[in-house]
């Protein structure tokens, strides 16, 4: 059956004469995922048909260089290939059934250690793309899974491209967390405009929220993040400690030259960021209240949630509580 573009696949289609449609499962900005069954290896994996790219040769660089990219952080590449004559090009990778950081991350964010430890992850398999001579150039939580073990894969291998010499590739990536230096006249994607995308893309684990405000038209989405318009970690998220709202600032960094040198570099600053000795987290707001979060139990230290209570213009009390609604002693409003 040949492949053509904007098409849905019905259960039961064929795709590239190897691949049986078993479920749909989902379109992003840059193609459609299907779960298949690989009837040469008679097991089920994910396929992505990627969209496809107008004028340009039915040929795929580096198809080859991400079937042989191997490690423990990536989503494993099984196939990577263009279907000729329709110039579709397809990749097909482990089915992930524990779905990705972006969900369980919605809507507050995890615990500062759970955010390390995936942003850890991301980082080595980040740099095991940019060891290939590649970048990624769309990493984001939606593309980052989870092993039943709990650990984060680097996926979405589709979009990555090979540096030129120069150390440059075309500009891509979504608006979320993609780099100011890759938008306008001139953009290019590079390194540091991936170790920007995962500075973003552990800011979100951590808050919830992107360092770019996301809401309203994607144009005007796109426009801030040109201008370099921001927020901080620490200001959607108080209960980063200062040592690691440092390292995703610095990730975060306008000039590329002024983030860290590689995402090694990131994995290893975020590994030795110091943090607060409670396990501290977001939580949704209660009700009239302006930020909540939640101090898990630590040794002999009581459960303990903390809330920013508004009590005029510009102005809010911060409330500490025990889960009795009893304040622990030693803490008052201020
Ligand atoms: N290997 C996989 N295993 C399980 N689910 C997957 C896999 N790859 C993609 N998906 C799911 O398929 C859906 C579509 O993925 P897709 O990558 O096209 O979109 P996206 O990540 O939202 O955006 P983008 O196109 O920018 O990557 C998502 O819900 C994603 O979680
Ligand atoms: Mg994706």
């Amino acid at each position: 059956m040949a492949m053509s573009s904007g098409q849905s696949y019905p259960v039961g289609a064929r795709i590239g004469d190897r691949y049986a449609v078993v479920r749909d499962l989902g379109a992003g900005r840059d193609g459609h995922v299907y779960l298949v069954t690989d009837e040469y290896l008679a097991t089920d994996v994910a396929l992505k048909l990627l969209a496809p790219r107008p004028g340009q040769a039915a040929t795929w660089d580096e198809a080859q260089l991400l079937e042989q990219l191997r490690s423990d952080f990536l989503l494993p590449v099984f196939n990577a290939d263009v279907a000729h004559p329709s110039d579709l090009r397809y990749i097909t990778t482990a089915y992930m059934p524990g779905g990705d950081v972006g969900n369980k991350a919605a809507p507050c964010g995890v615990t500062t250690q759970q955010a390390i430890q995936w942003g850890v992850d991301i980082a080595h398999g980040l740099d095991r793309v940019h060891a290939s001579g590649l970048v990624h150039r769309d990493v984001k939580p939606a593309n980052v899974y989870l092993t039943e073990a709990g650990n984060a894969l680097l996926g979405d291998l589709g979009m990555a491209h090979r540096l030129d010499p120069s150390g440059v590739a075309p500009p891509d990536g979504t608006p979320a967390t993609v780099a100011p230096e890759v938008l306008g006249q001139g953009g290019v994607c590079t390194v540091a405009s991936d170790v920007y995308s995962l500075g973003a893309t552990v800011f979100y684990l951590l808050t919830g929220r992107y360092p770019a405000d996301t809401r309203g038209e994607t144009q005007r989405v796109l426009e801030r993040v040109k201008a370099g318009s921001k927020r901080k970690v620490r200001d959607l998220g108080p209960h980063v400690s200062q040592s690691l709202g440092q390292v995703i600032e610095k990730c975060l960094s306008i000039d590329p030259a002024d983030r860290p040198g590689s995402a090694l570099d990131v994995a290893n600053r975020l590994a030795s960021a110091k943090v607060h000795d409670r396990v501290w987290s977001l939580v949704p707001d209660h009700q009239d209240h302006l930020l909540c979060m939640a101090g898990a139990v630590k040794r002999t230290a009581k459960p303990v949630t903390v809330c920013a209570v508004p009590t005029g213009p510009a102005q809010c009390n911060i409330e500490v509580r025990l889960p009795s609604g009893a304040r622990p002693s030693g803490a008052g409003a201020t």
